[in-house]
């Protein structure tokens, strides 16, 4: 069957197929649609110079990593894992943002010698920073501008409580330990949140980063994170990346005409670049009409996607078996010993045991936020792209789970 859900979302291989291939669950990428939404950045933002930082922790498949790094989209990393995935799969160091949250001091070290640039996200990692470096490696700053936004609680990374980057109201602590050590701050870095749909946020975020700019004579980087609103449901509301190129093009060129000198400007996009572009193919394996509730339960679980369970988040969901059934209301689960809801009271075509269910939007923080628990495997994943499908990753088996294990 063909995907033809959403504007952006075709897949034009057979679901039930792939599954037969690969086994179910089956994640599966189509590298069209992250052509096609690295595209879309770059000509809404043609009007200044923009770099795409890609937020690999939404995917870090080295075949996503490999079409990103073609498509001329560089990475922000968070751990050391990331990073040495970056390089694995072909990115310089130089090419790479490590974006850390209170980590240790040596994993900046080996990041930063190695030749990637920081954002410095507290004071004691300036000071750290400035006693290690001096002047000698640049180094962007994250601030915490103080903007409330976001999908949900949990993905909201720049209000007053947030524990991201530094309060833009302790701006004197910064300069003077900038000052004290001769710090070379070329960029100034803030991360609003996820799911952000409006211009207004990024606009207000952009205009606290601006005026703090001021401050600081040497730099080259305005970077304002990611966070850009991807439909989940068919009808909803997303970023107008027209729109907000040219709210966000306008206001910067202004900055840079009152900054004197010509910035760049970086993005850090997660699900923006990656999140159509993915789909859990499940297959239903009970449907238990409960005097309260029609169940169908599929063989995955919050193992596999926890995003509805930990934000409760809609994935919309395609019965790819009986697309044309008749219409009946379910609770979609997982088959994990928890109270794993896919979906609550959610229409699909009729549902029998053997069918494939396609859980649209799971390309960006499926896979990776996946997990064992339970002793389950973490599936296989597809990227389809230019025509062909291939195996990009291979389930897991027994080994795996006991790798780590010393059986004393
Ligand atoms: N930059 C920084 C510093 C970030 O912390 C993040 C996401 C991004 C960029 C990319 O944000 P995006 O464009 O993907 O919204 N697991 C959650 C999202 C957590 C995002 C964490 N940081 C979810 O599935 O909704």
């Amino acid at each position: 069957m063909q995907f033809t859900d959403t504007e952006t979302q075709t897949l034009d291989i057979d679901a039930a197929q792939l599954c037969q291939q690969y086994g179910s669950p089956l994640y599966v990428y189509q590298g069209s649609i992250i052509r096609r939404k690295v595209q879309a950045l770059q000509e809404a933002f043609s009007g200044v110079t923009m770099k795409i930082k890609y937020a690999c922790k939404a995917n870090t498949n080295l075949a996503v990593l490999r079409l990103m790094r073609e498509l001329g989209v560089e990475l922000d990393v968070v751990s050391p894992g990331e990073f040495e995935m970056g390089k694995y799969a072909g990115y310089a160091p130089e090419q790479m943002t490590f974006t850390p949250s209170g980590v240790p001091y040596e994993e900046v070290r080996t990041a930063v010698d190695e030749g990637a640039t920081v954002n410095v996200d507290s004071i004691s990692l300036l000071e750290w920073f400035g006693q290690t470096y001096g002047s000698s490696k640049p180094c962007l700053i994250r601030l915490k501008p103080n903007v409330t936004a976001g999908g949900h609680d949990k993905i909201m990374t720049a209000h007053p409580d947030s524990k991201f980057g530094i309060s833009v109201t302790l701006l004197d602590d910064i300069l003077a330990f900038v000052n004290k050590y001769s710090i070379n701050v070329i960029g100034l870095h803030q991360h609003t949140g996820s799911d952000i749909k409006e211009a207004e946020p990024f606009l207000k975020a952009a205009r606290v980063l601006f005026e703090a700019a001021m401050h600081f004579p040497n730099l080259q980087i305005i970077d304002l994170g990611g966070g850009f609103k991807v439909g989940y449901k068919p009808d909803d509301a997303v970023t107008d990346m027209q729109h907000l190129g040219a709210e966000i093009t306008e206001g910067f060129r202004a900055f840079c005409a009152r900054y004197g000198r010509e910035l760049q400007l970086w993005f850090e996009p997660g699900k923006y670049l990656v999140s159509e572009c993915g789909y859990l193919l499940t297959t239903a394996t009970v449907v238990k009409e409960d005097p309260a509730r029609t169940f169908v339960h599929v063989d995955s679980g919050l193992n596999h996607l926890i995003r509805p369970m930990m934000y409760g988040s809609y994935h919309h969901i395609l019965n790819t078996t009986n697309p044309d059934g008749p219409l009946k209301t379910y609770n979609v689960v997982g088959y994990i010993c928890e109270t794993d809801t896919f979906a609550t009271d959610r229409e699909l075509p009729e549902v029998r045991p053997g069918d494939v269910l396609a859980f649209l939007n799971a390309g960006a923080y499926g896979f990776t936020m996946s997990s064992n628990y339970n002793a389950r495997y973490r599936p296989a994943e597809v990227l389809v792209d230019q025509g062909e499908a291939r195996l990009v990753r291979r389930r897991e088996t027994l080994d795996d789970l006991l790798r780590t294990q010393i059986d004393l």
